[in-house]
């Protein structure tokens, strides 16, 4: 894609909000920040409008607890037309983390990651919002 350069007026005390944001982010530089932050809004905005978009559920349970294996397995059967992919690896002896690639209808995906973290024995949950 062609990179167009512009101008940009900011007051300093913005201008060094930024650069510390480009520091604190290891960005190389202005410009890859800006870009990072203009599609972070992107991305929200399509998750707020109800678009077509895609991420990742990440979860760490404890198979032993409720049987939450099953339960999982049961609501991912329910929303199997949304899940690309999942990966499932046993960290320990009880714990279990769970990655599950989805796209699909913001809300839709945003109901299925509710269901899934609010399983008893699901320790952390968290949707990971992107974009297709
Ligand atoms: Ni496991």
């Amino acid at each position: 894609m062609a990179v167009k350069r512009f101008g940009v007026s900011l007051e300093e005390e913005t201008l060094e909000l930024l650069d510390s944001y480009v520091q604190s982010n290891q960005f190389p530089n202005r410009s890859q920040a800006l870009r990072h932050l203009i599609e972070l809004h992107t991305v929200e905005k399509k998750w707020q409008c109800n678009n077509e978009v895609a991420g990742a559920i990440v979860l760490v349970y404890d198979h032993h607890k409720n049987d939450m294996s099953r339960q999982g397995n049961e609501v991912q059967h329910q929303y199997h037309h949304l899940i690309l992919a999942s990966q499932h690896i046993h960290l320990n002896h009880e714990l279990c983390l769970e990655t599950i690639s989805v796209k699909g209808q913001a809300r839709e995906l945003t109901d299925l990651a509710d269901k899934l973290i609010a399983l008893k024995g699901v320790k952390h949950g968290k949707l990971v919002m992107s974009r297709t």
